[in-house]
């Protein structure tokens, strides 16, 4: 007896010694290889839904020296194949964001137009400061604040090469879209050795979002019905909004919820931000989301986020981020929407809302009193965390 026990505990002893060397050697090996490694660039994706500020936060970090931005490089694929669905097309999204991130535009082939391409064959390519000064475009400096629409007039003549060039010289890539609906398909985004992926994911209170649809209805035509699908031609107008928001409060929930069960490891590469507490606190929230990504917040960047959340006037176009009074907008819903509507979407989104503490108004009385604070804090324990 004595001696199998002793026989036992020496294997134990063995075994061990053996699982000490072998990650003694691993850890030797893989900081022998990160040294000789080139500092790998990080890949953001501003994950979010149409009319939540994300070209708002998409211009917080395209403004940045450091970052190659595009806005929603899946425009291409959607507009190619408006007769499919969301769920058939995401697979080829997912490819394509992959293939961004990687600086491979060749990716657009499939989408563009044939004949000779320039970069402002790009959707809103001018929303990209990478796109408008060197190597892109010798117009602008590249440590300026550029306005996209004095970047339309001067640089839209250069040829669709330098979006690429462009890109390999930048050590953030951020790509800003509305077009994924869950987060299973990015999974493979995120375990992709070759990646450095990091998911900003944006949200923003559906009462305000449709509020904001009803304003530029026109220019979501197309996509909420690719939305809705087939039953788009069966349902009445004023109906139609309502089965864009359902399928939009669940896609967001869903993954809310998913990014609650990933692994630790890969946890920490996801970032809730609400709109609202962006517009309430933008130098505290874009710090967090500078911060997430390994970005400096530099100082007339500072400056900059400061006047363009305390401009003026009220802006309704779906794709231009203009100087607002971005926190007025954040409200505008609760004294322009009719309270029928706002019950129908609470119910619609109520599971949705509960999650990310937006508080129902149970009147029409407490929906047009802004002394009633309907937004909740938020307690995550990791976000707290990274406040420091
Ligand atoms: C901020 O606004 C002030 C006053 O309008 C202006 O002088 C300044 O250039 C602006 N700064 C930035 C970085 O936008
Ligand atoms: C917000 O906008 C509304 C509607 O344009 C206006 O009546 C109100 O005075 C604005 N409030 C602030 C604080 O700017
Ligand atoms: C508005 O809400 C505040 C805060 O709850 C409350 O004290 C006030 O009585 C309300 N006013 C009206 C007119 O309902």
């Amino acid at each position: 007896m004595p001696t199998k026990k002793t026989s036992l505990l020496l294997l134990l002893v063995f075994q061990t010694a053996l699982l000490a060397l072998f990650f003694h050697l691993s850890g030797h090996h893989l900081s022998i290889l990160s040294r000789r490694e080139e500092p790998k660039p990080v890949h953001v994706l501003v994950l979010s839904s149409w009319r939540s500020g994300s070209s708002f936060v998409g211009q917080l970090f395209g403004q940045h020296p450091d970052v190659f931005y595009l806005m929603e490089p899946a425009w291409h694929v959607w507009m190619s194949f408006t007769q499919s669905t969301p769920s058939k097309l995401h697979m080829a999204v997912r490819d394509l964001v992959r293939a961004v991130f990687q600086c491979d535009m060749s990716v657009f082939d499939a989408y563009l137009l044939p004949g000779p391409r320039k970069q402002s064959s790009l959707f809103v390519w001018e929303t990209s400061r990478a796109l408008c000064s060197p190597p892109a475009c010798s117009m602008f400096p590249r440590d300026k604040i550029i306005p996209p629409a004095h970047c339309k007039a001067l640089c839209h003549r250069e040829p669709f090469e330098v979006v690429e060039e462009a890109c390999r010289s930048y050590s953030h890539v951020v790509l800003k879209e509305v077009r994924f609906f869950n987060l299973q398909a990015l999974y493979p985004l995120l375990k992709d050795p070759s990646l450095n992926l990091h998911i900003v994911h944006l949200v923003r209170d559906p009462r305000a979002v449709l509020r904001s649809r009803e304003r530029t209805s026109g220019d979501l035509v197309v996509d909420s019905r690719m939305v809705v699908g087939q039953l788009w031609d069966h349902i009445k107008e004023e109906d139609r909004a309502f089965h864009v928001m359902r399928a939009i409060c669940e896609s967001q929930r869903e993954i809310y919820e998913a990014a609650q069960l990933l692994p630790e490891a890969l946890r920490r590469r996801y970032l809730l931000v609400r709109y609202e507490d962006l517009v309430r606190r933008p130098l505290t929230q874009t710090s967090q989301m500078y911060d997430f990504v390994g970005l400096k917040f530099l100082p007339r960047l500072q400056t900059w986020v400061q006047n363009i959340t305390q401009g003026k006037g009220l802006g309704n176009h779906a794709f231009r981020t203009n100087a607002r009074n971005a926190l007025n907008v954040s409200q505008a819903w609760r004294w322009s929407l009719p309270y029928t509507k706002v019950a129908r979407l609470q119910k619609i989104c109520a599971a949705l809302m509960n999650l990310l503490g937006y508080r129902q108004v149970l009147s029409e009385q407490e929906q047009r009193n802004l002394s009633l604070d309907l937004l909740s804090p938020l307690d995550l324990p990791e976000q707290n965390d990274r406040q420091g």
